[in-house]
């Protein structure tokens, strides 16, 4: 049977089933297209087991993958790995390496024939829902699948200790972001530890928020092994008006020391601190910036390490995403199936915050999140109230149905009216859900699409061994490790000469030169500068042709002697008004050269200094000829490509928004003279593209904003039988349809061939500056704080 999914993955929708007409008890013809862009306002899918919800759950993240959007899939059940087993050739032979043996046994064959028999399966389910093995292989190229294991080395391992690095400014400078990223990471280790700690009152909450909170506001990162130090030797010496010692005794600190050590010193621990670094960039995306789906197995775990690993994961998503620009479209999932447990509607578990703050916020960023649960009523409403697309499969009892009706009146804002709301819930069967979708006028009844992944059930460790090991070797580079020590002051270049004696005052200079000194960050016991120069420079990049204005800011820090070789200065994140006027009391100084004590010299080591910015600064951007996209300054190829990815599906998703509006009126206008006839049935016949653009004529905002002719859609079931009474001919009517797909067809060929920007040749522009450009807008004497820390 042909591949009639193209069209849809030009479109940016997700195809997820086909409309399920409960009467007759079998689909329709018509698809179930879900425009991804909803996802944005998050979407929750309930149900009892077996009801459907995690091959829904894979059915979405095929699409996403397709539409090459990242996710990170948290998976505490083990089953949402079965993303990783998908077979292009669908071969009896791919499926025999993981099919269930026992299963097998079941059906009384032997393991190589319930292959063969799965295969088929797969084969038939596939082809029933007009997919195909080519299918399969678009979805195995779009993205990168990889499954993690938090904890354990079966899947590819990954490092915590990266939770507790200095979070990115982003994150620093809101301070409600770093109270909440503080409150989640200590709620979150002492529940590990099994303490229990009140966030207002626990002094051992209290202490260790202290610890982050300062460690973190000075870009300082901690380890395990840090904080264990800062809870005996804590950086501060009141909590609130009372003195740390009154507060919480070393004594007792030393007890909270403990507790983490044998944390750090259990076996098994060590896993924790392996692989990959828990950084939600890198998990998002290869390092080619190909986009992955990252599932995150934590089935192994104990509740305890779940609740911490996810509140961590989640935390780390916050600051990830207030990293990123807005956007419109989709960017990035978040899924999580059976999230019960994780917001309960009353508790205060860690992963309670982040999710709120994510279901509240992710909006703006393209984020979504897709929670499943067997129960709406595990889930608490404020979080719930933010959700927008609601997949309601099949509830056990009646209860649960009254329950998830009452949780929907409060959360989804009315708009459903119970009694057939009701109705629909009982007549359910498995794999069939109603979709209410508040971008649409009315709620749908479809069933999901067959899975294109291979459905084995739950994988076990081994079994998630194998499929990663080939993985292992070719992980990606981790990023760079984490600084756990103390950001120290600009290290002082080494001095020309070996300093001989040190002096108790700087040195008297002419008044025309200046001298500064570098602010001192560890205070050692007694300081000690030594003579450099500070320079503070501006190297302007311009190009109009391309559009390029770009100014590169950057402090030198040079080693001083007779003479001075700037290209061996070294950067410093510090600005001139970052320069203190006066030294730090008691400090000493080291020697200063002949040559610095003249103001002449400044005069020529400027000089040259503009001739090496002039000769050595380069700026190397890189352009996309299809966008017409130039990367920014210090943006690496691997971030612009993640960049150019999400332009192209922002340009791809306002084509498709104005080819709607374009012809809204028109179908609006056919849909009413379909009157009696059911849209459905002419829609469905050979207008595959009419359909991926207005589905069932359900999309809200481009027919209210068709005007006056799509008055028809309002229409009660009495008006319409009014209609019908002038009967049109069906006919005529779906020829005219066939016509406009047949138009509409043509417009979507025309729109650019789907961009593909991870593999797109990239231009490289190496821009030089024009000697003009180039501005020394301060030098000077600086004394810098030798680092006396070893
Ligand atoms: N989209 C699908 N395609 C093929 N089989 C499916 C699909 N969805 C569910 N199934 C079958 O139904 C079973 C139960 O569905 P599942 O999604 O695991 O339910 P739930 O997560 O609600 O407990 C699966 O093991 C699988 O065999
Ligand atoms: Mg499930």
């Amino acid at each position: 049977m042909a591949d009639d999914t193209s069209a849809y993955e030009k479109l940016g929708v997700f195809y997820l089933g086909r409309a399920y007409d409960l009467d007759k008890g079998e689909a329709q013809a018509e698809p179930l297209l879900y425009d991804s862009r909803d996802l944005v306002t998050h979407a929750v899918m309930v149900g009892m087991t077996g009801s459907g919800k995690t091959g829904l759950m894979l059915a979405l993240l095929e699409e996403a993958a397709i539409d090459k959007i990242p996710a990170l899939v948290i998976d505490p059940k083990g089953d949402l790995g079965n993303l990783l087993l998908t077979f292009p050739d669908l071969k009896p032979a791919d499926f025999a390496p993981w099919v269930d043996p026992d299963a097998a046994a079941r059906a009384g064959v032997t393991p190589e024939e319930f292959a063969a028999q799965q295969a088929e399966t797969w084969r038939k389910g596939l082809a029933q829902w007009g997919q195909s093995g080519e299918r399969i292989a678009r979805l195995r190229e779009a993205a990168d699948f990889a499954i993690y294991t938090p904890g354990s080395e079966a899947g590819l391992p990954i490092s915590i200790l990266s939770s507790l690095a200095a979070p990115p400014p982003e994150v620093v400078d809101d301070g409600d972001l770093l109270r909440d990223r503080v409150q989640t990471v200590v709620s979150s280790l002492l529940a590990l530890l099994e303490i229990e700690s009140d966030p207002m009152r626990g002094r051992e909450h209290i202490l260790l928020s202290n610890i982050f909170d300062q460690a973190w506001r000075a870009g300082r990162s901690l380890d395990l092994a840090g904080l264990i130090q800062q809870i005996q030797k804590p950086p501060i010496d009141r909590i609130g008006v009372l003195d740390l010692e009154t507060f919480y005794p070393a004594k007792e600190r030393f007890e909270l020391a403990m507790a983490f050590n044998s944390l750090l010193g259990s076996p098994g621990f060590g896993a924790w601190m392996q692989g990959e670094p828990l950084d939600v960039d890198h998990l998002l995306y290869t390092p080619t910036g190909k986009p992955r789906i990252a599932i995150l197995s934590i089935s192994h775990l104990s509740d305890r390490e779940r609740m911490f690993f996810v509140s961590l994961l989640l935390e780390q998503a916050i600051g990830w995403m207030r990293s990123r620009p807005g956007t419109t479209s989709l960017r990035a999932l978040i899924c999580m199936d059976e999230v019960f447990g994780y917001m309960p509607p009353v508790a205060n578990p860690p992963s309670k915050r982040p999710l709120l703050t994510l279901l509240k916020q992710a909006r703006a960023f393209g984020l979504g999140l897709v929670l499943a649960t067997q129960n709406p009523v595990d889930l608490d409403y404020k979080g719930l109230s933010n959700v927008g697309t609601w997949f309601l499969g099949r509830l056990q009892t009646e209860r649960d149905k009254e329950r998830l009706m009452d949780g929907l009146e409060g959360a989804a804002g009315g708009g459903l009216d119970r009694a057939t709301l009701e109705r629909i819930l009982s007549r359910l069967g498995n794999r069939i859900f109603l979709l209410h979708n508040v971008h649409e006028d009315a709620p749908v009844v479809f069933q999901c699409r067959w899975a294109m992944s291979y459905l084995r059930g739950p994988l076990t460790r081994p079994e998630i061994k194998r499929l990663t090991d080939p993985l292992k070797g070719k992980a990606p580079a981790p990023a760079p490790p984490v600084q756990a020590t103390a950001a120290p002051a600009p290290a002082t270049p080494a001095p020309a000469a070996p300093s001989k004696g040190l002096a108790s005052a700087a040195p008297v200079l002419p008044p025309e030169i200046s001298q500064r000194f570098l602010p001192v960050r560890s205070r050692p016991e007694a300081t000690v500068y030594e003579s450099a120069l500070f320079a503070a420079v501006a190297v302007h990049f311009i190009e109009e042709k391309k559009g390029v204005d770009h100014a590169e800011e950057l402090s030198l820090l040079a080693p001083l002697g007779d003479e001075v070789d700037w290209s061996s200065a070294e950067t410093v994140d510090l600005g001139k008004e970052d320069l203190e006027e006066e030294p730090v009391e008691g400090a000493s100084f080291g020697e200063l050269p002949d040559a610095a004590a003249r103001a002449r010299s400044y005069d020529g080591w400027r000089k040259q200094l503009e001739d090496t910015l002039f000769r050595t600064r380069r700026c190397e951007l890189f352009r996309s000829p299809s966008l017409d996209a130039l990367s920014q300054p210090g943006e690496s190829e691997r971030d612009f490509r993640i960049r150019l990815g999400d332009l192209a599906r922002q340009k791809r998703d306002a084509q498709v928004e104005a080819l709607r509006k374009k012809h809204a009126p028109k179908v609006a206008q056919l849909q009413d003279r379909a009157r009696g006839q059911t849209w459905n049935t002419v829609i469905s016949t050979g207008t595959a593209v009419l359909g991926a653009l207005f589905g069932g004529g359900r999309r809200r905002s481009t027919f209210s904003q068709a005007g006056t002719a799509a008055r028809g859609f309002g229409r009660t079931l009495q008006e319409r039988q009014d209609v019908a009474r002038a009967e049109e001919n069906l006919d005529a009517l779906q020829k005219q349809l066939t016509e406009l797909n047949a138009e509409l067809e043509t417009e979507v060929a025309s729109l650019e061939a789907r961009l593909d920007p991870t593999t797109e040749e990239l231009e490289v522009l190496g821009l030089k500056p024009r000697r003009k450009d180039v501005e020394v807008r301060l030098l000077t004497l600086a004394w810098a704080p030798r680092d006396l820390t070893p």
